[in-house]
């Protein structure tokens, strides 16, 4: 059994050097030459999306030759170790591709299917989020924590969308019963610095249908490990039908709202 702080040390040094990739190939991006789309036209993946991925597998792999790796670009690799790295090169490609800042690498650890670490860097800002199972969040060398908000009315919610149009209209609808009951609703185009933002307080709020594995494994363990409740309806765990986070004081609400809203659902 690898040590987690070893799989978090070596996940920071990658997620660094693949930030550092892809902030420099920025200017080089332009909307007209988006290599391809994957789900839909408007699921986009960049060439800086699979150059930083093959960039994070050969110093991942390379360091820990044994281990598996899940990463979003097709990356997937079997391994002999309990250890598989789930990854997304660049969690917030549209934002990339359109010069806004909100984008990170994500990189988690499981052991034996559990994250036991995680990392997401945001190479524009320089912030980087970590966790280990068990041993806090920490925002650079700070510890953080979720915010304490206890009311709906008074919380800042965040949310995303799935890239499939029918998807799209009914989490619309679903929003559209949201937005008066909270402060004020963010969509920020990244899920993973959404899950971080919880972590750090400065989101109260957040739930999205349709995240896949990589975006919710590393900025999962680092709302989790600041405090935060996340899981789906009606005790279901987090994952691809729902995800709905929020600290403990704000949970219950924001569940109970969204259940009868079907917020689980396309239909
Ligand atoms: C997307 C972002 C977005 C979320 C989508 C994700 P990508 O990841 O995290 O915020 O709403 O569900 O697919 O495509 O930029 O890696
Ligand atoms: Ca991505």
């Amino acid at each position: 059994m690898t040590a987690p702080a070893e799989l978090l040390a070596l996940a920071v040094e990658t997620a660094r050097e693949a930030g550092r990739l892809v902030r420099g190939r920025r200017e080089a991006v332009t909307r007209m030459v988006v290599a391809s789309t994957k789900s839909t036209p408007t699921d986009v993946v960049t060439d800086s999306d699979t150059a930083a991925e093959v960039l994070i597998r050969e110093r991942l792999l390379g360091a820990r030759p044994g281990d598996g790796m899940l990463g979003e670009e097709g990356g997937q690799v079997a391994g002999q170790s309990t250890v598989i790295w789930v990854v997304d090169p660049i969690d917030g490609t549209v934002n990339y591709l359109y010069g806004l800042p909100d984008y990170a690498v994500s990189i988690a650890a499981q052991v034996d299917g559990r994250t036991v670490a995680g990392v997401v860097h945001n190479p524009v800002s320089g912030e980087t989020w970590t966790a280990m199972v068990g041993e806090g969040a920490w925002l650079l060398d700070r510890r953080i924590g979720v915010s304490g908000c206890a009311q709906l009315s008074q919380a800042l919610v965040a949310t995303g969308f799935g890239y499939d149009a029918r998807r799209r209209a009914r989490q619309a609808e679903v929003l559209r019963h949201v937005l008066p009951r909270v402060r004020d609703i963010r969509r920020a185009g990244s899920a993973s610095l959404d899950l971080c933002a919880l972590g750090t307080g400065r989101l109260d709020g957040y739930y999205e249908r349709g995240l896949a594995a990589w975006d919710l494994a590393a900025g999962g363990l680092i709302a989790q490990e600041a405090g935060a409740v996340i899981a789906g309806l009606r005790g279901r765990p987090a994952g691809p039908e729902l995800v709905v986070a929020a600290g403990p004081e704000l949970f219950p609400a924001l569940h109970d709202l969204l259940e009868p809203l079907g917020a689980d659902r396309d239909d």
